[in-house]
């Protein structure tokens, strides 16, 4: 265990470089998705170890689907496989694991894969893992409004009773706390639809490591400048 102070809680991590990095080796892309995987794998014990209780990442944007079909295809292969494949290991690090995102839109198959992989580790109380599929912040807000919605129409609710807990309670994300910090690698500096609501007070933390090179001692440097951050939530610093 690292010697680190002010461990942030939830970090969300936008894994980016994957195809430039292959694309550097003369490899195809998907060669860096399936790398950046089993990087994440690593990550995920590395986090569990520092202290971080949710890891959240972005693993297929709602804007993906404009990708070439193959790429599509093989990262679609390598989630199901991963959500396949890692049920022992989550179940032996206690880490619970659920998916966020429009999961209607997902194959049956991959479907029923999040359905096992989240029943399965559902009791578990360590680490909490989120993967980000078929996700986006708009979409995910436009999903929790129209519920709320529904409620005004049925006459259940008045419109000017919505709160803002109503709306983050149901977001896919309504069993979690907002993200203390966010990771983007790869010299990328933007939020590109991720975790918009949840996202209004988080550290942002931006390294020009690509995901496939990213480590142990990059995380630590991650919450290391986190740690020397003063927060701020729109009063006075302290
Ligand atoms: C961004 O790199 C990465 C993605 C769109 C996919 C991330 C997915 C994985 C790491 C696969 C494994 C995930 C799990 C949960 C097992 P990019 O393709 O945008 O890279 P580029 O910007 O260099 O083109």
């Amino acid at each position: 265990m690292d010697n680190v102070s002010n461990v942030p809680q939830h970090v969300a991590i936008i894994l980016d470089g994957n195809g430039r990095w292959a694309k550097a080796k003369g490899m195809p892309r998907s060669y860096g998705h399936v790398q950046g995987g089993k990087v994440l794998e690593d990550i995920l014990v590395d986090a569990d170890d520092i202290g971080i209780r949710y890891l959240t990442v972005y693993a297929f944007s709602t804007e993906n689907w404009n990708r070439p079909a193959d790429e599509i295809s093989a990262l679609m292969g390598l989630l199901k496989n991963y959500l396949k494949t890692s049920i022992k290991k989550c179940m032996k690090n206690n880490v619970r694991c659920r998916v966020i995102g429009d999961k209607s839109g997902l194959s049956e198959e991959l479907q029923e894969a999040i359905a096992k992989m989240e029943e399965a580790t559902a009791g578990n109380t360590g680490l909490t893992f989120t993967i980000a599929i078929n996700y986006g912040g708009r979409d995910e807000i436009t999903r929790a409004v129209k519920k709320v919605a529904a409620k005004v129409e049925s006459g259940e609710l008045k419109a000017s009773e919505i709160t803002e807990k109503m709306i983050a309670d149901n977001l896919d994300t309504f069993d979690m706390p907002d993200p203390d910090l966010l990771i983007r690698t790869c010299n990328e500096q933007r939020i590109s639809n991720y975790l918009l609501w949840q996202c209004a007070y988080t550290e942002f933390y931006f390294t020009p490591v690509a995901w496939p090179d990213f480590n142990r001692e990059e995380l630590l440097k991650a919450v290391e400048a986190y740690g020397n951050r003063t927060r701020k939530f729109g009063g006075l610093k302290t």
